[in-house]
């Protein structure tokens, strides 16, 4: 995961903060309290999917995940601490739980939204995962626990504040590598781009309508270089899959272009 680049315009943000919201009560939250908003698939999940229907390969609770830092599986899919933890310890934040845990209440650090296999189109590994719409359902979910326990105002400073960390696109171009795919009979390369890219972009507008204003999102990395990619290619050659590393490439320039216009 070392290639990945963030955007990150916030993190000079996050550097100056010192967050001490910690122990006090959810109505006497300070003036700087910045809560982490995280959506996505299995490099941000941190064990939703051990809360869904859904097969072996989404989950990541059993070893050896986790055994490097958790030393048990916690659903992430790492041996240790995945980017929004660091984030989250850079905060001063506590490790931001999921969404689908059964015991987490503590919304106003911020939600784990993020769901291993997951797309920006429905159709990435439907039924087996929490696509990117249903992930902002679930936040506009949030908003009205947040409101119910806030009251309306504090809720809403507390999403203007918050940070919103995406990271999404990677099983979007690599499900139509890895099954027996007609979609590029019906799109070209450009228009799968552009299709995921309109998708992820309503999801980023709906934040925006709810107060969202600080966003960060992961370059996609040289997906054909993935074992998983590589493992397509006839012959055991090791070599990578260049039509997948360059949909990675058109995404991200896509992704630029449409952030700074929106
Ligand atoms: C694609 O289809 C062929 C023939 O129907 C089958 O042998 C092959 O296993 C399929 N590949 C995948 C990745 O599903
Ligand atoms: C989102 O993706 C779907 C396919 O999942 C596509 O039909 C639709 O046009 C896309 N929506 C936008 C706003 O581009």
């Amino acid at each position: 995961m070392m290639g990945l680049r963030l955007h990150l315009c916030f993190l000079a943000l996050f550097s100056t903060l010192s967050i001490s919201a910690h122990g006090l009560g959810p109505l006497c939250l300070p003036e700087e309290h910045v809560a982490l908003f995280i959506f996505g698939d299995s490099l941000f999940d941190a064990g939703n999917n051990n809360y869904i229907n859904t097969i072996t390969d989404y989950q990541a609770n059993y070893e050896p995940y986790g055994e490097n830092f958790f030393k048990y599986s916690t659903g992430r899919f790492f041996d240790g601490r995945i980017i929004p933890d660091f984030i989250a310890e850079f905060a001063n934040l506590p490790f931001i739980t999921p969404y689908l845990h059964p015991g987490y209440h503590r919304y106003t650090d911020g939600v784990n939204f993020a769901s291993a296999g997951a797309g920006a189109l429905a159709e990435t590994h439907q039924g087996t995962v929490i696509d990117l719409k249903s992930q902002l359902n679930n936040f506009k979910n949030l908003e009205s626990l947040l409101s119910k326990e806030l009251g309306d105002a504090e809720a809403k400073k507390l999403l203007f504040r918050a940070v919103y960390i995406i990271s999404v696109g990677s099983n979007d171009y690599a499900v139509p590598f890895t099954r027996n795919s007609s979609i590029f009979q019906s799109y070209t390369p450009e228009e799968y781009v552009d299709m995921v890219i309109s998708n992820l972009t309503f999801v980023i507008e709906e934040i925006y309508k709810k107060g969202g204003r600080k966003f960060g999102f992961p370059n996609l990395s040289p997906l054909g270089c993935l074992p998983l990619a590589r493992a397509l290619i006839p012959g055991n050659t090791g070599a990578c899959k260049q039509e997948l590393t360059a949909l990675a490439i058109l995404h991200n320039k896509a992704l630029s272009e449409v952030l700074q216009k929106l």
